[in-house]
């Protein structure tokens, strides 16, 4: 969606700059794509308590919470999953601009919807976190009971059982939550963001 040429942006006066050296770090996008039950939500706002106690900006876009209300129309139909990311994306680099980190915490299993969400956000804004465990460890934890649902067919469309995951090519950071505890994958996690957003 290219917008409408007639509308021009207004230049306000408080730059994205001004407000990362305010805050003392800079912003960018940290997108955690995985299986459902993989540890996305988890260590997101894990990671996100650890960086807010440290008295950064920081918020977590989670695919439950944003589904309530600004994605609430849309389906698990691949366009509808492809407008979600989009919508998603939009808002993200809103955030950016306001000099939060942001986290978004979203199955996303599509490379060219996470392809679209850089190049929405922007190349340099952008970071891929590929949260990975084996979908046999993800059904049994079945965090939310829908793996279940999905192998019965009460679900459709259900990631790994009746729909594609596409792992991440090239991923910026792996965490393998199989093999680390929690607290060893949220450390991992922070260091990473840390590095990329220090000033
Ligand atoms: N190293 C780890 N990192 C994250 N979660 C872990 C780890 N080890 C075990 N777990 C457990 O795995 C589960 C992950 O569930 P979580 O809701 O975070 O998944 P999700 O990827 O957000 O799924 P969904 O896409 O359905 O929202 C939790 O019960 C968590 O305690
Ligand atoms: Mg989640």
């Amino acid at each position: 969606m290219s917008g409408n040429k007639n509308i021009q942006k207004f230049r306000g006066e408080v730059s994205r700059e001004d407000r990362e050296n305010i805050h003392g770090h800079r912003a960018a996008v940290f997108w955690f794509t995985g299986l459902s039950g993989s540890g996305k939500s988890t260590i997101a706002h894990a990671v996100e308590k650890e960086l807010f106690d440290d008295l950064m900006r920081v918020y977590v876009f989670d695919g439950d919470n944003v589904r309530h209300g600004l994605c609430a129309d849309l389906s698990f139909a691949p366009t509808a999953r492809t407008e979600n990311i989009r919508r998603i994306s939009e808002v993200a680099k809103l955030f950016v601009e306001n000099s939060t980190v942001c986290l978004c915490a979203f199955i996303s299993p599509l490379l060219s919807d996470r392809q679209m969400a850089r190049e929405i956000i922007g190349d340099n804004d952008f970071y891929e976190i590929f949260v990975t465990c084996p979908l046999e460890v993800c059904e049994e934890r079945d965090v939310k009971g829908f793996y279940k649902m999905a192998r019965e067919g009460k679900i459709k469309n259900y990631t790994g059982i009746s729909a594609p995951y596409e792992a991440p090519e090239n991923p910026d950071l792996i965490v393998e939550t199989d093999k680390e505890t929690l607290e060893e994958s949220v450390t991992r996690v922070k260091e990473f963001i840390l590095q990329k957003v220090k000033i």
